[in-house]
């Protein structure tokens, strides 16, 4: 049984993808319940979602993979992250936990995709492109073969990846380009932290 966690767009997003039978919000989530459900955390923000995966897992929850009966997914999915409508990921690739390959994107072969990272919805992965954890790749963007981006950064929507982009960045454009730093923040596993 799928239970999500989250109650917005991406709640919404999941839910017309696969049979859920739980969907909690903070205010509605049920420790007593602990180790009835598969969970996913249905919630774009990474900050957020890794926040709640690591409530979960010191609950004992455990968590599952989401796929989109439409999508194509031709390497393999772990716990917690979700594949939606028509997304693609070809052979070869490495995909964190926590993550989302949002409708319509397209991970090509040999990617690697962090823990806690958000491909938006149309965003293109070109081949053999390394992306870190809690990254933000924004709708519609492109990111040329063997770009890589670091932890944290955020590439703004329609931005077209031509180079590398370090950690904890915000950048956008054609070609992409640092807007400006973000905070640091760091994911580690669900399990590293007891002070949440
Ligand atoms: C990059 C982003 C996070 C910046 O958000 P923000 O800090 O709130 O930025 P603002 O909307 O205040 O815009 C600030 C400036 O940056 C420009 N800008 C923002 N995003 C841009 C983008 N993707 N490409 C080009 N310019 C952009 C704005 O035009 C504005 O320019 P101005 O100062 O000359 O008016 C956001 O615009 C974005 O692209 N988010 C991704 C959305 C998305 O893909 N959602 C998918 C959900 S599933």
């Amino acid at each position: 049984m799928i239970a999500l966690y989250g109650d917005g767009g991406h709640a919404v997003s999941i839910g017309g993808a696969v049979d859920v039978s739980l969907r909690v919000s903070d205010a509605t989530y049920n420790s007593s319940n602990a180790g009835r459900y598969e969970w996913c955390v249905a919630i774009g923000d990474n900050q957020t979602r890794s926040r709640i995966a690591k409530k979960l897992a010191l609950e004992g929850e455990r968590f599952t993979s989401i796929v989109a009966p439409s999508a194509v997914v031709l390497s393999s999915v772990p716990e917690g992250t979700c594949v939606l409508h028509k997304a693609v990921i070809e052979p070869g690739c490495e995909i964190g936990k926590h993550s989302i390959i949002n409708s319509g994107a397209v991970v090509c072969h040999n990617s690697k995709i962090g823990d806690y990272t958000h491909i938006s919805p149309g965003a293109t992965i070109c081949g053999g492109v390394t992306i870190g954890d809690g990254v933000w790749v924004g709708a519609g963007s492109t990111v040329k073969e063997k770009v890589r981006i670091g932890d944290g950064s955020v590439i703004g929507a329609g931005s077209v990846v031509v180079s590398d982009i370090g950690e904890s960045v915000m950048a956008y454009g054609v070609p992409c380009r640092i807007i400006r730093g973000l905070e640091k923040v760091h994911y580690g596993t669900e399990h590293a932290r007891r002070d949440i």
